[in-house]
């Protein structure tokens, strides 16, 4: 039996692995949707080699504990996880500028079905990204299973600084679900890097042109709707079907195909919402605020006594989102506003010492002389004064 201090001593040291691993990754894109079958792995796989062929540093993460198909897409079914001069284990090299990871060449045969109880699941998620050496990577890409279960969870909780791709399909049902999805961002906090509609129009496997079969478009008005970027669409082609099948992606397979060329804008939209989500911190169009409070509706000064934030997310000077978290007992303060993806802090005469800590942790500090009470105002007093300036 592991005495439960010793757990917690193990569970800290997993934590700090996570974090080291992921301070190398630039940028780590969860691929999500509401349900299966929608084209997520597709998007996946060709958006992840897309980016490598772009000459990015690209990993791909294959969580579907249930069906992992990543690395049949890829072809790549017999490679094994490489050795680090150091002795970890590392990624599968798939070509010099893309790694990928799955659970399935972990598993003893390729049939055998596992039942995953939920905190295995958990445990092997943060696994994959915290003993498995990812090295230095521009860009981490996450094919989450479908739906708002166990594991998108958990790759939200371990990675929350990851964007949402949600992939949806033109047909009615599968619009419900994105709606779903960004719903479920926004309660545990993932910033939305878009919408990519798949199986939008159709092209012909005879003259390879393009014919709008269903109606498309859906998802850009849902988009439109919703106020998240549309990255692109993606016809239905029975290419993708066979290039999954023999494990080259269509991206690579028929790079001259309409099918292709519309990967290859999905992954430029990607690129440009990428670095305009990172510009959007740095230049404070994006915030997201965390105030000490006693109770929701009352600021806290001394930092010392506070476990209670209320936390917001502000774009373009509006309160998009508002939350108040509880800090763990057992979890530093600063670990806590990073595992929140907190930009900036609102406080009262914070000690030198907490000020530099803060700013050293990328955190900024906004100093309140104000004895507002409600963090609300608090809030509003600031965006007030911003917008003056
Ligand atoms: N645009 C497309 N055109 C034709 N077939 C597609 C397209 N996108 C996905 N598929 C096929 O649909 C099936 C489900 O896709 P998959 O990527 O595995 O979905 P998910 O990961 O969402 O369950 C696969 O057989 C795949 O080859
Ligand atoms: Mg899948």
């Amino acid at each position: 039996m592991i005495k439960k201090e010793e757990r917690s001593f193990l569970l800290d040291q997993q934590d700090q692995k996570v974090r080291e691993q992921l301070s190398k990754i630039s940028h780590k894109i969860m691929v999500m949707s509401g349900k299966g079958g929608v084209g997520k792995s597709t998007v996946a796989v060709n958006v992840a080699v897309g980016l490598s062929l772009q000459d990015f540093m690209v990993g791909l993460l294959d969580v579907d504990l249930h069906g992992p198909n990543v690395p049949k897409m890829l072809g790549a079914r017999d490679l094994k996880l490489s050795r680090r001069p150091d002795g970890r284990l590392g990624a599968i090299n798939y070509s010099p500028n893309l790694k990928f990871l799955s659970i399935e060449p972990l598993l003893p045969s390729e049939d055998s079905a596992i039942i995953w109880r939920g905190p295995i699941k958990i445990s092997a998620i943060r696994q994959f990204i915290g003993d498995i050496d990812w090295g230095k990577l521009d860009y981490l890409i996450i094919d989450a299973p479908p739906g708002t279960g166990d594991e998108p969870l958990t790759v939200a909780k371990t990675i929350p600084e990851a964007y949402a791709l949600i992939v949806t399909t033109p047909q009615e049902v599968s619009l419900i679900d994105v709606k779903k999805s960004i719903r479920f961002c926004q309660k545990v906090k993932l910033r939305i890097l878009g919408l990519v509609e798949n199986m939008s129009g159709f092209i012909c496997p005879h003259c390879g042109k393009g014919i709008d079969l269903f109606k498309k478009g859906g998802g850009q008005k849902l988009a439109e709707e919703m106020g998240v970027r549309f990255l692109g669409r993606i016809p239905v082609d029975p290419r993708i079907v066979d290039t999954g099948d023999i494990g080259k992606p269509i991206i690579a397979a028929y790079p001259e195909s309409i099918t292709a060329k519309a990967f290859e804008e999905l992954v430029r939209n990607i690129v440009s919402a990428t670095e305009e989500m990172y510009r959007d911190v740095l230049e404070e169009r994006f915030m997201r605020i965390a105030i000490p409070v006693s109770s929701p509706v009352k600021f806290e000064s001394d930092l010392s006594k506070v476990s209670l934030f209320a936390i917001y997310d502000i774009e373009n000077n509006k309160i998009l989102i508002k939350d108040v978290v509880k800090k763990p007992e057992n979890t530093d303060l600063i670990t806590f506003l990073k595992d929140q993806v907190v930009t900036h802090v609102i406080l009262f005469n914070p000690s030198k010492e907490w000020a530099d800590t803060l700013v050293q942790n990328q955190i900024r500090v906004l100093i309140t002389d104000s004895f507002e009470e409600h963090p609300d105002r608090l809030i509003e007093e600031y965006l007030r004064e911003k917008q003056k300036h």
